[in-house]
């Protein structure tokens, strides 16, 4: 067992969180988040009239969650077309969203979800599920609560929160992502690979419950900042 993680960081610290909403005028919502390495942009637009017709749900909305890497996000260029991750990463997050989401008050429409890597070092899909919850509600749009999410898992024989791809690539990793509705502690992702013992399960879930609640300050924060900002 390591007793010291490869950035210096406790076994059960986050990396660096930093949430700025409303940075794309022209989108109704949008966030930008900066996670350790891991940036991102997230703009929402809608609730709008879901085209073409034949895939509109007449008795509630739908989310359209797109996730895609920019090519100098990665340290190999990335090819700017979809890949499977993307596609994967846009199904999963997207249907996460939908949980939060009060879609049945937009049948037959669609929110469309953009979510822009522009760096990367593991735990994007949590840190792009975590921004687009924000830029969700500077958009307006109405949720059961907001989606909060961390990645958790083992590392070097330590369970350990939110891995960088170091810690990613270690030979006994486990990478778990995380995420919950803060206020119920509704699990609405949850994806591993790895294997770990039902004690290690319990300890890493008892972690990402409690980080998800340090993720959750963040994100009111960032949002009650940009409404002090429009009654200043
Ligand atoms: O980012 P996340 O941990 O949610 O997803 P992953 O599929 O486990 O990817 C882990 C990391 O691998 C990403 O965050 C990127 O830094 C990196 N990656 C890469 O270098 N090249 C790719 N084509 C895809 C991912």
């Amino acid at each position: 067992m390591v007793k010291k993680r490869v950035d210096g960081r406790e076994m059960n610290e986050l990396r660096p969180i930093k949430i700025v909403p409303s940075v794309i005028e022209r989108a109704d919502g949008s966030a930008y988040l900066e996670w350790g390495q891991n940036k991102m942009i997230v703009a929402v637009y809608g609730p709008k009239e879901m085209l073409p017709k034949h895939l509109a749900d007449s008795q509630r909305g739908k989310i359209n969650f797109i996730y895609r890497m920019a090519p100098f996000s990665v340290p190999e260029r990335k090819n700017p077309k979809p890949g499977r991750r993307d596609i994967e990463i846009s199904k999963v997050v997207g249907e996460a969203l939908s949980h939060a989401v009060l879609l049945e008050e937009f049948p037959g429409m669609v929110i469309d979800v953009y979510v822009q890597i522009l760096d990367s070092n593991a735990g994007t899909r949590v840190a792009a599920l975590t921004a687009s919850s924000v830029a969700l509600a500077d958009a307006g749009i109405p949720m059961k609560d907001l989606v909060t999410a961390v990645a958790v898992g083992k590392a070097n024989g330590n369970i350990i929160a939110d891995l960088n791809k170091y810690e990613e690539d270690a030979e006994d990793a486990v990478d778990m992502a995380f995420a919950m509705l803060p206020g119920s502690e509704e699990i609405v992702l949850l994806q591993a690979d790895g294997i770990l013992s039902e004690d290690e399960f319990d300890k890493a879930i008892k972690i990402a419950k409690e980080k998800c609640q340090e993720v959750k300050k963040l994100q009111i924060e960032a949002l009650k900042s940009k409404f002090k900002a429009l009654k200043e």
